[in-house]
């Protein structure tokens, strides 16, 4: 969806050596690179960096209270960045590189921009598996603050076409370059654990399911959404959010909207997340489907109910914040 081309869009770069070695003298240059990752593409710039961090708060619109996650390729280099507990490490081995964000104390001797923790004493910190941006990350050398390349309030972006539509215009305060990655293979954000206290807290729902994590560290509590006191300042209700009213639960289209079904049973549905029921295929189509949805100019988006078990949990999430007005 949403293809893009590469030689009328100078800020798309491929990702072959040249454009990779483009995007890490970008960033260790204190510029901003979007790049694709399994889950969604992040806003990159260095973390140490407090400039270029100000700066990833500016392009996104972002409230400057909601910290952004550092992105490093493997355990070894976030250890100089964040403490590590055995649970961290349990977590670490089962799902790193991957889909999952922990929130861990910082390292006493961290180089991170405070900015980046937007004023916490704690820093999340993922381990993408996406192989271009492991190459990225490997050729730049650099801690990278990414932020879903959205901006804030929007819809993430599943594509480098999503990621070219938040900044049309080259002028704008946006990525200097684009790494065009393809689709997004998972489709929503990663999962983010806080292990700063002996409980843990599931802080956002995500790309890796909580029965996977369950059990592996103990129970984990789940984070309620509470609008003035935010514990993960990203559970604002209102965040994923397109501008056609959406409604959930629905059996169909209202007058004058459209439907976005799930399953094989669905009547008549606009775009359907996955025919066949499968959740992990409804995860990856998510975002690019609302946006698309989005641009009809409908009177509403319905859409059907989604099981809450696995990434139903995530793609729930999201749909109750696109829903909330
Ligand atoms: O899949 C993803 O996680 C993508 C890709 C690009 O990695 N990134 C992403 O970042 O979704 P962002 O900034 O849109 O979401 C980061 C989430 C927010 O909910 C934020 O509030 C939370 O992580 N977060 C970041 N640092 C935190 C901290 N120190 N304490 C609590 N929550 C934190
Ligand atoms: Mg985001």
């Amino acid at each position: 969806m949403n293809a893009v081309n590469a030689s009328a869009e100078p800020r798309l770069l491929k990702a072959d050596a040249r454009g990779l070695e483009l995007a890490a003298q970008a960033l260790r240059g204190g510029k901003l690179v979007a790049f694709p990752s399994e889950t969604v593409y992040g806003l990159g710039g260095d973390a140490t960096n407090d400039k270029t961090v100000a700066r990833i708060y500016a392009a996104k619109g972002r409230p400057s209270f909601n910290p952004l996650i550092v992105h490093l390729p493997s355990v070894e280099a976030a250890e100089k960045f964040a403490l590590f507990d055995e649970r961290a490490y349990t977590l670490c081995e089962h799902f790193c590189p991957g889909a999952l964000t922990l929130v861990l104390p910082r390292h006493p001797d961290n180089r991170l921009s405070l900015l980046v923790s937007a004023g916490l004493d704690s820093v999340a910190v993922r381990i993408p598996s996406h192989p271009i941006a492991q190459s990225l990350l490997k050729a730049c050398d650099i801690p990278i603050a990414g932020p879903s390349a959205n901006r804030s309030g929007a819809v993430s972006p599943t594509s480098a076409g999503h990621v070219l539509d938040g900044w049309p215009d080259p002028e704008m305060e946006g990525p200097a370059f684009v790494v065009d990655g393809g689709d997004c293979e998972v489709g929503v954000e990663s999962t983010v654990i806080d292990l700063t206290t002996p409980r843990a807290t599931l802080l956002r729902p995500g790309g890796v399911s909580l029965e996977d994590i369950d059990g592996l560290i103990g129970s984990v509590d789940i984070a309620t959404h509470n609008d003035t006191s935010p514990k993960s300042p990203g559970m604002l209700s209102r965040h994923y959010s397109p501008n056609t009213p959406v409604f959930l639960n629905a059996k169909h289209a209202r007058e004058n909207g459209v439907f976005l079904g799930y399953g094989p049973n669905c009547n008549d549905p606009t775009c359907n997340l996955s025919e066949s029921g499968n959740l992990s295929e409804a995860a990856a189509n998510l975002f690019a489907m609302l946006r698309h949805l989005d641009t009809l100019n409908a009177a509403s988006i319905s859409v059907a109910p989604i099981p809450n078990n696995g990434l139903g949990l995530a793609i729930n999430d999201r749909l109750q914040r696109a829903a909330s007005r």
